[in-house]
């Protein structure tokens, strides 16, 4: 019988701590909620993935250029992009157990239907029934439909800059506060704080819109190109789960790409198909990749078109069967953050094609994908296990992380058979040649061969050298392939060759 997600997303959760891929941040103290810190395999898969789109995007096209901004932006740039007013989510609070969450992520069920819960939303609590209210959706802890109005809430962390305490500033005007009516307090209040008021960037992409003039004098490229950003966006996530899938920080891969209006769609058909592929050539089963397009309704004012790629990650839901999610997201932006930033800033932000005189605000089609997510989708889809019978007919189970080479954290790792007579030493010299170009390995010579074998399978490792009491008289190794186990001799002098093809 197949196993279900849930326990196939316990075990990566397991592996993914036991072998320092990813831990949860200050775990001494307790954690903290939704935050999550990359161990020293973690931070080299996910540096992997972030070079793999960095080559494909930009080193390997003469259409695009990177940029690496500021996260603290001016505060104005958040009001133009509409990321002020509008980037918000709509907050309930359960009357029951007091569990605050997003309405839009809350189970559905039918108005006046019947509920059950225990009371308080503690298990010692009475199992009490209940009707689901007008909102059609229960809470996602407890099950009652006794529900507060929906709240908006921004999604920004805000922060301030330059010398003044905004809670100082509050202090010092107490007295005046106090002796205001509830609205002219929540005007002073805001009046306070917006004077040192700054955001951490929720997305990177308004970095390209606001620069969009700088690369154009800059920089030799003209429509159609793009600007390619990675870096840190920072969201106040309400609901946050599984793992690295949905934090408050985390990193982003965007590409904005500027295109003659009326190409547009033909550029957002080609990246569509472009991001869907770059997911299947870094190894992801095509099974559990989709291109969703969005429904009219579901799009944001501003899109033309949206797109999401989604893979079936191994959440568990309610029938715990996994469940699809975004990886990255493509949409047509039209020309609307460049006419708003040139709106709100006064800047010529038009592009003049000498040629045929034409002007105009170029069309954006954006594919704006999230580093850890990918980062999470590429562990869970390299997790497997498999029975292997060893020599003796012993079953046993292999766990396996088999990454595409080129994700891989470790790429190769060299054994001595034995720590003795003269290979571990040869051993050694192997892996300095490989480190020598570039090739991140790792040496061990602890316990038996096989249990090296199972623990670099573990780890997602291809390749494995062997030295042997051969080695030491015809120069050769054995190479053992990750997902075959495979062995297969050569001499030393072509391992680094070969390890290379593969990587290419
Ligand atoms: N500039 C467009 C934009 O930011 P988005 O769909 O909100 O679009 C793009 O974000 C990608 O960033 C998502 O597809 C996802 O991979 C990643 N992402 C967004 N919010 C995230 C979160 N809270 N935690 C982890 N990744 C997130």
């Amino acid at each position: 019988m197949a196993e279900k997600s849930s326990e196939t997303m316990k075990k990566i959760v397991s592996l993914a701590k036991r072998r320092g891929f990813i831990f949860q941040s200050s775990e001494i103290y307790g954690g903290l909620k939704a935050c999550y810190d990359y161990g020293p395999l973690g931070v080299e898969l996910k540096r992997n993935v972030k070079n793999a789109w960095w080559r494909d995007i930009v080193h390997k096209r003469e259409d695009v250029v990177g940029l690496d901004c500021s996260i603290i932006m001016h505060p104005d740039v958040w009001k133009t992009s509409g990321h002020l007013a509008g980037f918000s989510d709509p907050l309930v609070d359960c009357k029951n157990c007091k569990e605050r969450f997003r309405a839009d992520h809350a189970p559905e069920r039918e108005p006046g239907s019947e509920t059950t819960y225990l009371e308080g939303g503690k298990s010692s609590g009475k199992k009490v029934k209940g009707v689901v209210g007008e909102q059609g959706y229960i809470c996602p802890v407890c099950g009652c439909g006794d529900l507060s109005d929906e709240r908006q809430f921004n999604l920004m962390f805000r922060t301030s800059l330059g010398p003044v305490d905004p809670m100082q500033e509050l202090i010092n005007h107490i007295d005046e506060l106090s002796g205001l009516d509830k609205n002219a307090r929540k005007e002073k209040v805001a009046e306070i704080i917006n004077k040192s008021a700054v955001y951490l960037r929720p997305e990177t992409a308004q970095g390209m819109f606001v620069n969009f003039k700088n690369i154009l004098d800059s920089s030799r490229v003209k429509p159609p190109f793009g600007i390619a950003q990675q870096g840190k966006s920072y969201r106040n996530e309400i609901t946050t789960s599984n793992l690295t899938f949905r934090t408050c920080e985390f990193e982003q891969m965007e590409l904005e790409f500027f295109v003659e209006p009326g190409t547009d769609d033909e550029w957002y058909d080609y990246w569509k198909n472009a991001r869907l592929n770059w997911y299947k050539s870094l190894g992801i089963s095509e099974e559990r990749l989709r291109l969703r397009e969005h429904e009219v309704s579901e799009l944001a004012h501003y899109a033309k078109g949206c797109s999401d790629v989604e893979y079936f990650y191994p959440f568990e839901n309610e029938e715990g069967e996994g469940e699809w999610g975004e990886l990255e997201g493509i949409a047509n932006r039209t020309d609307y953050d460049l006419t708003k930033h040139a709106e709100a800033t006064g800047k010529d932000l038009t592009y003049f094609e000498t040629e045929t005189k034409k002007r105009y605000i170029p069309y954006v089609i954006e594919p704006a994908a999230g580093a850890d997510r990918a980062t999470l989708a590429f562990l869970c889809d390299a997790f497997c296990e498999e029975t292997v019978t060893d020599a003796k007919g012993n079953e046993d189970i292999r766990s396996i992380l088999k990454f595409h080479p080129r994700l891989a954290p470790i790429k190769a790792a060299v054994f001595p058979l034995v720590k003795k007579d003269g290979m571990p030493e040869k051993a050694r010299e192997i892996v300095d040649a490989l480190l020598d170009e570039g090739i991140s390995t790792t040496y061990d010579q602890a316990g038996a061969i096989g249990r090296r074998y199972r623990r670099m399978d573990e780890v997602g490792t291809p390749w494995c050298i062997t030295v042997d009491g051969d080695s030491l008289n015809d120069d050769t190794v054995t190479v053992r392939d990750r997902d075959t186990m495979e062995q297969q001799r050569m001499p030393v002098s072509e391992v680094i060759a070969f390890i290379k093809s593969k990587l290419r």
